[in-house]
């Protein structure tokens, strides 16, 4: 299902690789701490959470920084990456916080690919969020369609990513090229994600700033939502 054939570059394996390589040092990263927080506090803002009942998958958990701030507001988290280290910190987090391995954990998969656990699985979720990642992915439609998929009905969608910029700004604030792992550069307007949204059946779209940040120097970010029709 995924995008890659011979002799185009292969974002998913790009990003593996990425990730590996960076994941033990993830966690002390200021940019990811911060948009983390910001993030956590517009998904709050936006959705009413229901401890006793919501189930949330977090797609390209990463190391389980947002995963951690939300556990409080759900009953359980599945966290799913492609990275195995990163899969492997963000339960490593799981146990030092104390959290019950049955409601927190994270594996790794390639959402993509049709044989995948979690799709095997069958199960859906009430709540979907895919955070500051959905850019790495091959097809911005694909994905979405795939994040669409594992919602029951009703449930919501939230996915946070940059908005439009020059690559200049991009430059300034990242300056090691990051094209390799960057399927998507330059930004993602609401329109893009609206349509990105209504082609996944989503309805109910939202886009909204993320607050912006005080104590680093980062991009704006969005953060986008729409829900899975109850019927
Ligand atoms: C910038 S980090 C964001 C992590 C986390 N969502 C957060 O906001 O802290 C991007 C994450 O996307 C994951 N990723 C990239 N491509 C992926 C893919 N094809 N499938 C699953 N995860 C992917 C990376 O391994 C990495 O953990």
């Amino acid at each position: 299902m995924s995008g890659n054939t011979a002799g185009v570059h292969n974002y998913i394996r790009a990003n593996e690789e990425h990730y590996d390589r960076i994941a033990s040092q993830y966690n002390d990263v200021p940019i990811a701490i911060d948009r983390s927080e910001r993030t956590v506090k517009s998904l709050l803002e936006l959705y009413v959470f229901d401890k006793a009942n919501i189930t949330l998958l977090d797609v390209a958990s990463g190391t389980g920084l947002i995963s951690k701030m939300l556990f409080p507001y759900v009953r359980s988290i599945l966290g799913v990456d492609i990275s195995q280290n990163m899969v492997d910190e963000y339960n490593k987090l799981g146990d030092t916080e104390g959290f019950p391995k049955e409601a927190f954990h994270a594996i790794r998969a390639d959402l993509t690919a049709d044989d995948n656990e979690l799709a095997r699985s069958g199960k859906k979720f009430d709540v979907v969020i895919c955070c500051s990642a959905i850019y790495h992915f091959p097809s911005l439609e694909e994905i979405t369609r795939i994040l669409a998929s594992f919602l029951k009905l009703g449930g919501a969608l939230f996915v946070v990513a940059g908005k439009p910029v020059e690559p200049e700004v991009v430059a300034s604030i990242f300056p090691h090229n990051v094209n390799h792992i960057l399927a998507h550069s330059g930004g993602l307007s609401e329109e893009r994600m609206k349509c990105l949204f209504e082609g996944a059946g989503l309805i109910g779209f939202i886009y909204k700033d993320l607050p912006a940040a005080q104590k680093v120097c980062d991009l704006e970010f969005f953060v986008a939502e729409g829900v899975k029709p109850s019927e």
